[in-house]
């Protein structure tokens, strides 16, 4: 009974009512015209200097890689040109030390290699043709070391942008901390080892992971008034959506297109409120804060992303196991388990370990509707380590993993639904009823966590200015290939932009590598990206 009135007094203290949701969309807004203004406020609105969405006809072979968690993937990608497309990547995990090295050129070392070693394995006779072109061909400006492919990089950390392919890291999230590379143009640091190795590459464009989403979802499903946000709901979360140049006030760096009125705008809304002037903040929020690489910083993030719900859980277990007014995964009283077994938690459990605790099993927790909970106590086994837990335990442990999972979708509808009433698509004349306001989305919780998207759309539906009628015209769906064709849209932008005397000529080369790898068909697939 003890564990029970415990439990649900944690339930009640993440509790996000619609009143809170109210409010914090009200800060949200506020928040983004501040960012839309002046440089250095919490949110960050950054300008990507993308200044269209795609329709679905473009067309070409590209390259992209993206690093933005612990795995980093290269693809090449041809693009089709009816919205479709085919895609060769290999993945690798990022080594821990280079996560949290001392120089910046050991990650981008690394990177590099695992672009050359991609390009060996899927388009080796690239390589020679190369070689063979810088031979025989000329430009006007003599034999020139010519790059075959536009390279999109989506690097998905905070970036200042000064242009197309132009961007200073502001700061590291997710796990990774390598000062050295802090205010330093990232596509020059990963051009740099290119060049190293002497690879056919030019890093054409760097892409948030939002922004590939957006394009992503842009190319393939493409609406009447294409796609207004992008968003990643997984490790980390963030959002990029299309604003007016009228509204963006602060002064851009770089050259863009301004004929479209319109630019992608990268929020960095992992920093939403990092004053916390509305964010929700338990003891156990505190505690992770306390304790974390960036304190201060990412506070939403801390809320809502897949990096950290697991760690929020695990400190109310901690907590729990610590009481000694309740009979938590103890069975001093083992007659209270069904299975007539001591629970057993291993010394080696992950719920005695920082970041032990991986998000994923709430999934699982979610998941779990059997009236024993039978797939719940054998993932508290298996990957916690915790032996022949009671009934009444894991039920406890569901129901709080649940009030965390909860608050984090009805805080990620306070982002979706502000940025919607932020575009103004909802009263906007040349939109009609049956129009969709449709939104991509990827990531973790929302391709794996059981009813986090009905969670999003409960909260929407409580939110003035949108209501019932309004969140049945927004349509969020999944688009998994942000960071290989969105990467790659972005890099075809960034190769328009390019005022090259030399146009014709890599022209002429990139056809030769697109022959090449149409014979190169066979690790084409599709990608899983569940980053
Ligand atoms: C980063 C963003 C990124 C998001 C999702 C955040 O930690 O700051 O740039 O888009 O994670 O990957």
């Amino acid at each position: 009974m003890a564990l029970e009135t415990e439990t649900d007094s944690i339930v009640q203290q993440f509790e996000y009512s619609d009143n809170d949701v109210n409010k914090a969309v009200k800060e949200f807004l506020r928040q983004a015209d501040e960012g839309l203004e002046k440089d250095g406020t919490s949110l960050s609105q950054i300008p990507t200097y993308v200044t269209a969405v795609p329709n679905g006809t473009e067309k070409g072979l590209y390259m992209a890689v993206d690093l933005g968690g612990t795995n980093f993937r290269v693809c090449s990608i041809q693009l089709l040109g009816d919205g479709t497309f085919s895609h060769t990547y290999n993945k690798v995990a990022v080594p821990k030390n280079l996560m949290v090295a001392k120089k910046a050129e050991d990650l981008f070392a690394f990177l590099a290699q695992e672009i050359k070693k991609f390009l060996e394995e899927h388009h080796s006779e690239d390589f020679e043709h190369h070689i063979r072109r810088r031979m025989t061909v000329s430009s006007p400006d003599g034999f020139r070391d010519e790059h075959i492919f536009r390279m999109g990089f989506t690097f998905s950390f905070p970036v200042k942008q000064v242009g197309i392919n132009k961007g200073t890291l502001i700061r590291w999230t997710k796990g990774f901390d390598i000062p050295d590379a802090i205010d330093k143009d990232v596509c020059a640091l990963l051009q740099a080892e290119i060049d190293k190795l002497h690879l056919p590459i030019k890093v054409a464009a760097l892409v948030n992971d939002t922004v590939g989403t957006l394009m992503a979802r842009s190319y393939a499903a493409p609406g009447k008034n294409g796609s207004v946000l992008g968003a990643i709901f997984g490790t980390g979360t963030n959002g990029a959506y299309v604003e007016k140049l009228s509204k963006l006030k602060k002064p851009l760096a770089g050259d863009y297109d301004q004929s479209t009125g319109e630019m992608v705008i990268n929020t960095e809304w992992g920093s939403f409120d990092n004053q916390l002037n509305v964010l929700p903040t338990t003891k156990w929020d505190a505690s992770l804060e306390k304790d974390s690489l960036n304190p201060g910083f990412q506070m939403y993030e801390k809320r809502v992303s897949g990096m950290f719900l697991g760690e929020i859980l695990r400190l109310v277990v901690v907590e729990l196991l610590n009481n000694p007014e309740v009979s938590f995964f103890k069975d001093e009283n083992s007659s209270s388990n069904d299975r007539g077994s001591v629970t057993i938690i291993s010394r080696d459990s992950g719920l005695f370990k920082q970041w032990g605790l991986d998000t994923a099993i709430m999934s699982t927790a979610e998941l779990d509707q059997d009236p024993e909970l039978t797939g719940l106590r054998q993932a508290l086994e298996n990957n916690l380590h915790v032996y022949a837990p009671a009934y009444e335990d894991a039920l406890a442990f569901k129901k709080v993993a649940h009030a965390i999972g909860r608050r984090a979708a009805r805080l990620s509808a306070v982002a979706i639904g502000a940025i919607v009433l932020q575009t103004g698509k909802l009263n906007d004349k040349d939109v009609t009823e049956e129009d969709p306001i449709d939104i991509g989305v990827d990531g973790s919780l929302v391709e794996h966590y059981p009813g986090f998207r009905p969670m999003i759309y409960e909260a929407l539906r409580a939110i003035d200015g949108i209501g019932e009628e309004g969140a049945k015209r927004i349509r969020i769906g999944l688009t998994q290939d942000g960071s290989g064709v969105g990467a790659a849209l972005i890099a075809l932008v960034a190769a328009g932009m390019e005022k090259n005397a030399n146009a014709e000529y890599i022209g002429e080369l990139r056809s030769t590598s697109k022959a090449a790898a149409a014979t190169d068909g066979s690790a084409d697939e599709k990608a899983t990206n569940s980053d």
